[in-house]
């Protein structure tokens, strides 16, 4: 049976780590995977990772179950992250722990359908590439518009609203809460209010991806877009990622929070969403929640994390600017990177010049001209600039 197979393409961006590893070029840059890097092309464990890491190692005495939503104590901490230390949400929302943000969103896709056999979703375009498949999977239909005009730069704000005017009542609409991946282009606040209120009167539901929280701004600011929406909005899921903020990728840490148009529904919502997480993995992994747990509620490591985080938020912000000072090159306005937000910006360069920056120059990216900016420093800007230079030559 298994013969009818056919073997599917690798995930093109995984595929760049090995062929930068064989690379002899000593000029190579990495701006490939989506993960943060520091000076040294290195993506550290956290120092405040560290010692909870350490703490937990000596304290924990059980490793039996939890339920299928996980730790209740790491929902406790992350909540404040999300809606604010006193939230008016909170007996509204039911949280979830999930494996990673994927985790999140395929839990929220698979709650929408369950809610609505018919539902679509509105998926702004480009987007992260595992959006498209894994919420088809999970039974939603997709429809995407364009949400950024690639060739000139800039967010398609018209084209985003005539489209969502033709959702449906029981639509699900994808937002990215802040350093939209991949174009780091993100709606201003007016623009998000639009939004809002256009989902709200259409009775649809929006899912708010959140991967990238404390990298654009900092953590109050990079939720202000999703609160806004929460203000507005009846009923809102949220898909929470702890991999990039806590830098605990491959340990698979994430939560899902959906907010109810009252505190009534709750123990509904709640138990499907049990369910859900109970037909594919039955209960999820603990590490990663009980170091973001021991983070957030010990003041001193908390502290500590904070400090770690504005200060990979500002090395991605100053590469950004730096890389943004070089204006036009060729017909690729790096300046519009600078008002931009998060570890991605899109250049406008074909699969044609993507290939030639990584076999000619050594220059890793993705195929659709993301560039991850956290791996840049202050010495290979220059190298990256002129090399575009070259590839831009009509
Ligand atoms: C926009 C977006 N959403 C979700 C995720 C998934 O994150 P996680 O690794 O926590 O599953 C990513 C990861 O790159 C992402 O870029």
């Amino acid at each position: 049976m298994l013969e009818v197979l056919k073997e599917l393409p690798s995930d093109s961006v995984l595929g760049l780590i090995k062929l930068f590893a064989a690379d002899p070029n000593p000029q190579k840059i990495d701006l490939g995977v989506g993960v943060y890097k520091d000076d040294h092309g290195k993506t550290p464990v956290m120092a405040a990772v560290k010692l909870a890491e350490a703490r937990i190692l000596e304290a924990e005495s059980s490793k039996t179950y939890y339920g299928s939503d996980g730790n209740s104590a790491f929902l406790d901490a992350v909540a404040p992250l999300v809606f604010g230390e006193a939230s008016p949400m909170s007996g509204r929302v039911v949280g979830c722990q999930t494996v990673g943000g994927t985790g999140a969103l395929q839990l929220a896709a698979k709650l929408a359908v369950t809610c609505n056999h018919q539902a679509a979703i509105w998926v702004g375009t480009p987007t992260w590439p595992n959006h498209l498949p894994l919420f088809s999977a999970a039974g939603l239909e997709i429809k995407t518009y364009e949400y950024y005009d690639a060739e000139h730069q800039k967010i398609n704000f018209d084209g985003m609203i005539k489209a969502l005017q033709s959702g449906r009542a029981g639509d699900v609409v994808l937002l990215h809460a802040c350093c939209h991946n991949p174009t780091g282009a993100d709606l201003n606040i007016d623009q998000w209010a639009e939004v809002a209120d256009l989902i709200a009167a259409k009775g649809m539901l929006p899912l708010i991806d959140s991967a990238y929280i404390g990298l654009g701004h900092n953590l109050e600011q990079d939720v202000k877009a999703l609160q806004l929406v929460l203000s507005r909005v009846p009923e809102t899921m949220i898909a929470f990622s702890c991999s990039k903020n806590f830098g605990l990728y491959r340990e698979r840490i994430g939560a899902l929070f959906v907010v109810g148009k009252d505190g009534q529904s709750s123990s509904a919502i709640k138990s499907h969403i049990q369910y859900l997480a109970r037909t594919v993995y039955s209960t999820p992994p603990n590490h990663g929640a009980a170091v973001v747990t021991a983070i957030l509620t010990d003041p001193a490591f908390k502290k500590l994390w904070v400090s770690e985080l504005v200060e990979s938020t500002q090395r991605i912000n100053s590469m950004r600017q730096q890389l943004a000072s070089h204006g036009k090159v060729g017909q690729i306005d790096l300046a519009t990177l600078g008002s931009q937000k998060g570890m991605f910006a899109l250049l406008p360069l074909s699969v044609t010049q993507v290939n030639m920056l990584r076999d000619e120059l050594s220059i890793y990216m993705a195929p659709s001209g993301r560039v991850n900016l956290a791996g840049l420093n202050k010495d290979n800007i220059p190298y990256l600039v002129s090399a575009l230079a070259k590839a831009l030559v009509p």
